[in-house]
């Protein structure tokens, strides 16, 4: 099956400054693939390329198996990538709803009669709010009244609602705490069952695992390779992640993570499952 976007050794300088070098990874439809790695790694330049915000400047970036060069994050999005940003992009003090188009608001009537749909608008978002697993009790509230979470679930279920067939996430759950971060995972298994190949820029292991398919770390702008999920399990991953010396440090973060992770990599596996023995179906 041809990926729907791939990589190919591709790099990127700014100024004498190599941002990335050498970088290949892929992702299909119904897959999860999860980019790990330090601050400075290149996690965000990597996403910037993949949304059209940066232009690569070495290797080469394909899409549905054609060769691409874009110009702007419209052109990305036109292609159907849709990128989600840590800073989400929203207005707290407006409904869900309204977040949720953000301009692209379905419309009735004609000529200058033409006015927003809000009845509509708003049985949409609680639909496409339901159908990534959030109940929403109403879609007038405010989207600060949301949790991180949840607000992170509107902006995966609108881009999905606006034709996404490949989702970018930059780190989504770096801010969350434990329960929060298990909300988003959630979605993102909703997302990969419901076809979607999905990108999951993360520096959490513990995060990535329990959803992911496939694993590209990335250090000082490098692979360090890239791991099936059969390859490599959570222990390794971190190992890998950290390094020699580093590792001691990471080890006392994630530490008091301990059964937290441990429930949560069996609940979203649990989740996932059903999708898995699908697959296996011929
Ligand atoms: N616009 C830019 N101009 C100059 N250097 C940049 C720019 N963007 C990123 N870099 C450099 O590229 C490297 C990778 O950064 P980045 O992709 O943001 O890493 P990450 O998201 O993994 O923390 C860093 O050394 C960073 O300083
Ligand atoms: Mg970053």
């Amino acid at each position: 099956m041809t990926p729907l976007l791939e990589v190919r050794g591709i790099g990127k300088r700014f100024g004498s400054v190599v941002a990335l070098a050498d970088v290949s990874t892929r992702v299909s439809a119904g897959t999860v693939t999860c980019v790990l790695g330090d601050n400075g790694a290149g996690k965000s330049t990597l996403i910037k390329i993949l949304s059209g915000a940066h232009r690569h400047d070495g290797g080469e970036y394909l899409i549905d198996g054609s060769p691409v060069r874009l110009g702007s994050p419209r052109e990305a999005l036109d292609l159907g990538i849709a990128t989600v940003y840590q800073d989400l992009a929203m207005v707290p003090l407006m409904p869900v709803w309204r977040n949720f188009f953000l301009g692209s608001e379905p419309r009735k009537g004609w000529g200058p009669l033409r006015r927003l749909d809000i009845a509509r608008a708003k049985e949409i978002t609680r639909r496409e709010l339901l159908d990534m697993g959030i109940d929403i009790r109403d879609p007038e509230q405010p989207v600060g009244t949301l949790s991180g979470g949840e607000r992170q679930s509107v902006a995966i279920a609108r881009a999905v609602h606006f034709g996404a067939r490949v989702l970018i996430l930059d780190e989504p759950t770096s801010a969350l705490g434990v329960k929060q971060a298990g909300v988003v995972l959630r979605y993102i298994v909703r997302a990969r069952q419901r076809g979607l190949g999905v990108i999951f820029i993360t520096h959490n292991p513990h995060h990535a695992y329990p959803v992911g398919d496939r694993f590209l770390l990335l250090k000082r702008g490098r692979g360090l390779g890239e791991y099936g999920r059969d390859d490599i399990g959570v222990a390794e991953l971190t190992r890998l992640m950290a390094g020699g010396a580093e590792l001691e440090q990471l080890g006392h973060e994630l530490a008091g993570y301990g059964d937290a992770a441990e429930r949560l990599e069996e609940e979203v596996t649990a989740l996932a499952a059903p999708v898995e023995s699908e697959d296996e179906q011929p």
